[in-house]
């Protein structure tokens, strides 16, 4: 959370400045969301055409809006909790059930019985769960979630592979698996790894693919490779943009040396983080032993990464746009808690005073989702620019 210096270049916040002054006027703190940006990403993954089908990974931001947007583009949906099922059916009408992916960590088993009814693709990423339910799996089409002993990601909190992660069926227990699923008549018809969030290493994925080609020549009955989210965003202005068709290319090489299969993807935060802001007022500006703050009406419950996870978001006083005298500012929340800092040395005008409209950039992304009541602070609201 430490400031950067360099301006982003043009995110699509800056002309849309008026609209988000009348919104912040109307009430802070409020996620905006420009759902342009959203099909503008949704476009580009649309261009990878070595991969085959993708998947929006809701719990990134389930705004209805966006759920929407997204299957109009031709993406389907994957979902964690049978709360999300439940919650992408009642989004978008007529959904089709083969379009969406259930892929729990730890659920109650009711959850899986509740994703089978729905008709919805289940994927299992333990051999207990066959084994203490075998009624519950029985004759039923499955995914396979393996760990592929490697992890990756912008924190050690958001990876999702390796001996320390609890996602994944261990790799040396696959024959296990094949041997109760067969006894049960469960057919493993896809493979399934997510081993990290906001992964910058180009080669993820790609050895991702070739690890699990291995797996799945070996089942026999897999027709499907999904290797996960993870695509990362510039958030910092010195972040390099994701090179998607390089990415597509090392998918593209991988697929012939392993063809035979439909590669799936299911990302998150590369389709709606830079569609997404937070949008606060500046309560008070104090100095203490030199250091000075900024307070915002905003805190940790409303945006947790900063806190959670280091993580860093831009930050802009929208009253003040293209003032030139700029102070280094720690920018701080309402919260009772030291980890309250959206930014520490974030540069800011000098003359911002309590009442400018503040926004937090890049916040589309496990913003409001992750949002919570802590000193009983109200959920931020949330409105869409179509
Ligand atoms: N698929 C699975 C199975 C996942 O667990 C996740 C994210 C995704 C897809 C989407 O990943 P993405 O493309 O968004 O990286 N709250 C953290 C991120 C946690 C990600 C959890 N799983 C953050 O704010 O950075």
């Amino acid at each position: 959370i430490l400031g950067t210096v360099r301006p982003r270049p043009d995110p699509w916040w800056r002309g849309e400045r008026e609209r988000l002054l009348a919104l912040a006027a109307d009430g802070t703190p409020r996620y905006v969301y420009h759902l342009p940006t959203v099909r503008t990403r949704a476009r580009q993954l649309l261009g990878v055409e070595s991969v085959d089908r993708r998947y929006y990974a809701i719990k990134a931001n389930p705004h209805p809006a966006i759920l929407r947007a997204l299957v109009a583009e031709g993406f389907g949906l994957e979902c964690v909790s049978l709360a999300e099922v439940g919650h992408v059916f009642a989004s978008v009408p007529g959904l089709d059930p083969a379009r969406v992916l259930f892929t729990p960590s730890f659920a109650p088993v009711d959850e899986y019985a509740g994703a089978f009814e729905r008709g919805v693709t289940v994927t299992v990423d333990n051999c207990e769960l066959l084994q203490r339910w075998p009624d519950v799996f029985r004759g039923r089409g499955v995914w396979l979630r393996i760990d592929l002993g490697f992890g990756d990601g912008h924190h050690e909190k958001v990876t999702t592979g390796g001996k320390a992660s609890k996602f994944g069926l261990a790799a040396s227990r696959v024959e296990e698996f094949e041997a109760l699923a067969r006894a049960l008549d469960v057919r493993i018809t896809g493979l399934h790894a997510h081993l990290g969030s906001g992964v910058e290493t180009r080669e993820h994925w790609r050895e991702m693919v070739d690890a699990m080609a291995g797996f799945a020549r070996r089942i026999g009955t897999v027709e499907v490779l999904d290797i996960g989210g993870g695509l990362p965003v510039p958030y910092a202005a010195d972040d390099e943009p994701f090179d998607l068709e390089d990415w597509g290319a090392g998918l593209a090489d991988v697929r012939k040396v392993h063809p035979g299969f439909e590669l799936a993807i299911e990302p998150g935060r590369f389709l709606v983080a830079e569609a997404g802001v937070l949008l606060a007022r500046c309560s008070q500006v104090v100095e203490k032993d030199g250091v000075h703050r900024v307070g915002l009406d905003a805190g940790m419950n409303a945006l947790i990464r900063p806190a959670l996870y280091d993580a860093w978001h831009d930050i802009v006083n929208l009253d003040r746009i293209g003032d030139g005298q700029l102070r280094d500012f720690d920018v701080v929340g309402p919260i009772c808690e030291s980890s309250d800092v959206f930014g520490r040395r974030v540069k800011l005008p000098a003359a911002t005073a309590p009442g400018d409209a503040m926004l937090v950039a890049d916040t589309g992304a496990y913003g409001h989702v992750m949002a919570s009541t802590y000193n009983l602070r109200s959920l931020p609201v949330e409105d869409i620019i179509e």
